[in-house]
């Protein structure tokens, strides 16, 4: 039985090596899990994303941590015209993900490959936006992936975040808390061979920045205009900012 440390007790390297193993261990079954842990809200906040994105330049989109794709595709068979690509450390979900783009027979515009959000491989200014869904949340240097996703942008190209987060402090962040904590990770044993991986997600969505200090981060890296859209009670944000030299 895999156990891991507690997400404040990690240093780097070690949650680096833990994220790797976790997302090569559940993707079999992730887009299920998805589906069903979330009650399919992650498909509409992808959604969401994708509806915010604006191609005015380059008509190309960077989807950062892709995992299987999912907002790559979305971006793709929402913009007809825009190239896609995604990038993501793992391997196996890389490939998962290159299955989905060939049935659904996009492969002529969208582009999945290994990649790490920290050193992109990708010369300046080759995108109009740069977006990471539920990707930030398990990168140790976040200001270092945001600079790059800055880096890879136009001039008032946007950068997105999608991330999991807490509702404020009450009733609501209470029912969720018990969720994430008591009731999610029995339901991820159910369906995978490693439970403690939904473990790690309730301790890491616990240990996220506030709003506030995600937008902190953002506007550190000269990120503009930022702003945030609170999904489904604020369990789920969309960051959004712009880069102007
Ligand atoms: C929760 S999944 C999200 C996948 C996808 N974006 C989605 O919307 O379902 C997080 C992904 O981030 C990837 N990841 C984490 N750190 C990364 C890094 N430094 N570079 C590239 N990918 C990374 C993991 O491999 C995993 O596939």
């Amino acid at each position: 039985m895999i156990e891991y440390p507690p997400v404040d007790k990690m240093n780097d390297e070690q949650r680096i090596s833990i994220v790797k193993n976790i997302f090569a261990s559940v993707t079999d079954k992730y887009d299920f899990l998805n589906r069903f842990l979330s009650g399919r809200r992650d498909v509409v906040w992808r959604k969401r994303t994708v509806r915010e994105m604006k191609f005015f330049k380059t008509h190309r989109f960077l989807d950062v941590a892709t995992g299987t794709g999912d907002l790559a595709l979305d971006c793709a068979n929402t913009y007809e015209k825009v190239k896609v690509t995604g990038v993501d450390f793992v391997q196996a979900m890389v490939d998962k993900g290159v299955e989905k783009v060939s049935m659904q027979k996009l492969v002529e515009r969208v582009e999945l490959k290994w990649g790490d959000a920290t050193q992109l491989e990708i010369d300046n200014n080759s995108f109009d936006v740069s977006a990471i869904a539920f990707g930030i949340r398990n990168i140790p240097d976040k200001i270092k992936a945001l600079n790059e996703m800055k880096r890879v942008i136009v001039e008032k190209g946007q950068v997105m975040v999608l991330e999991l987060t807490t509702p404020e402090p009450g009733f609501w962040r209470s029912i969720y808390s018990f969720y994430l904590n008591g009731v999610l990770p029995k339901l991820a044993k159910l369906f995978t061979n490693n439970p403690a991986a939904y473990e790690y997600l309730a301790d890491s969505i616990m240990n996220f920045p506030t709003r506030k200090e995600f937008i902190f981060l953002m506007e550190s890296i000269g990120l503009k205009n930022c702003k945030t859209i609170p999904l489904t009670f604020g369990i789920c944000t969309l960051y959004i900012g712009e880069k102007q030299d």
